[in-house]
């Protein structure tokens, strides 16, 4: 079954197209990192804008690269919530008119269930019952799955999402957006341990991670001697490369630290056989290294190829395929509505 996945709920415009949830025959992305660089962040206007322009030439590519047609395909799936209002119309109104014109039947597909399962796109078949840690710039959960297309969240953030926090530490010591892999890099020549942050304690499963971005921003000011009132988009032009890099490193471990130890308190809870990272931050590589050395001996570890770890049409086009095996039925595509906010079912 040749599915074709579109995506474009936040900054990526993405088309593939998927034989029966694993085998890839085209992958396109165009990314609008460079475009909201600029700003430090995504501009919601400017991003569905740059989805027009982008999501019938990455459609197009997708087909063409898989050399197949749209009469060729048996189905096709988007991303229809969460994420930007405006994102998430241009990716679900261009499959909704290919669903319409070829006579396809349509799935609508939640965004965190495509990023679990990335982890099936490398030919890998994680057993069940597993525990998926999403780790994304919007959501930090922690998911226990019985079978295909069960869904039991045990645990969420409080407040900011990892990705989320990654992304405004990086602000806070003058790295450019995202966030996340910038932090990764300047860690590499840093000091992990130069700067001790506390690790918040929170309830059963649940994270924060707010805290612990304003624990940076204090530790910076404290570092350089300056008031507390120092507004934090002051600080990156006080601090030395060696200072980021220190920073970056501490944040970093800290993060990953706050993450294995409540994976390893839901793997104490839980009979979980395989542990599956997804999300964007799963592309961070101590992140990787730490969840490997924490459960290497106790379970089966998945993390998705570093390409499938951020936003992309293969992840949809596998959910999807994994739903319909399931038993999920068609959507009319008339009738799909997208919604910015939702939880994984
Ligand atoms: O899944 P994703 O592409 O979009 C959302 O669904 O949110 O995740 C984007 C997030 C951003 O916050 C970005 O900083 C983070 O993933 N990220 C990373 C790395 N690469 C991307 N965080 C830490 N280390 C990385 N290497
Ligand atoms: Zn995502």
């Amino acid at each position: 079954m040749k599915i074709l996945g579109i995506e474009s709920s936040c900054d990526e415009t993405a088309a593939a197209i998927i034989e029966d949830g694993q085998k890839v025959l085209s992958n396109v992305v165009v990314s609008q990192i460079d475009i909201h660089a600029e700003y430090g962040g995504v501009i919601p206007e400017i991003a569905a804008r740059s989805h027009i322009e982008a999501i019938n030439p990455v459609i197009k590519k997708a087909f063409t690269d898989a050399n197949e047609t749209p009469e060729s395909i048996d189905a096709i799936a988007v991303t229809h919530t969460p994420g930007l209002v405006g994102s998430l119309l241009v990716g679900t109104l261009a499959a909704r008119t290919l669903a319409i014109l070829y006579n396809k039947p349509f799935y609508p597909t939640h965004h965190l269930k495509s990023h679990i399962y990335a982890n099936w796109l490398s030919g890998s078949n994680p057993e069940f019952p597993l525990l998926a840690a999403v780790v994304s710039g919007g959501h930090t959960q922690i998911i226990y799955m019985k079978h295909h297309n069960h869904f039991e969240i045990i645990g969420s953030t409080r407040d900011d999402a990892i990705g989320e926090c990654f992304d405004k530490v990086a602000k806070i010591l003058g790295l450019p957006y995202p966030g996340g892999p910038n932090i990764a890099k300047e860690a590499l020549t840093g000091n992990p341990d130069k700067y001790q942050l506390p690790i918040p304690k929170v309830d059963a499963l649940d994270f924060s991670f707010s805290g612990i971005k304003t624990a940076v921003l204090r530790a910076v000011q404290k570092d350089l001697n300056l008031p507390i009132t120092t507004p934090s988009h002051e600080l990156k032009n006080h601090l030395s490369k060696q200072q980021v890099s220190d920073f970056a490193a501490s944040f970093q471990q800290t993060a990953i630290k706050i993450l294995i130890k409540k994976l390893q308190k839901a793997a104490k809870e839980y009979p979980a056989k395989s542990i599956l990272l997804a999300g964007g931050v799963s592309a961070n590589s101590m992140l990787r290294d730490e969840l490997h050395k924490a459960f290497d001996k106790s379970h089966q570890v998945y993390v998705p190829d570093f390409k499938y770890s951020t936003d992309n049409g293969a992840m949809v086009a596998s959910a999807a395929y994994y739903s319909i095996q399931s038993g999920q039925k068609a959507t009319d595509p008339y009738s799909l509505d997208i919604s910015p906010r939702s939880i994984i079912s």
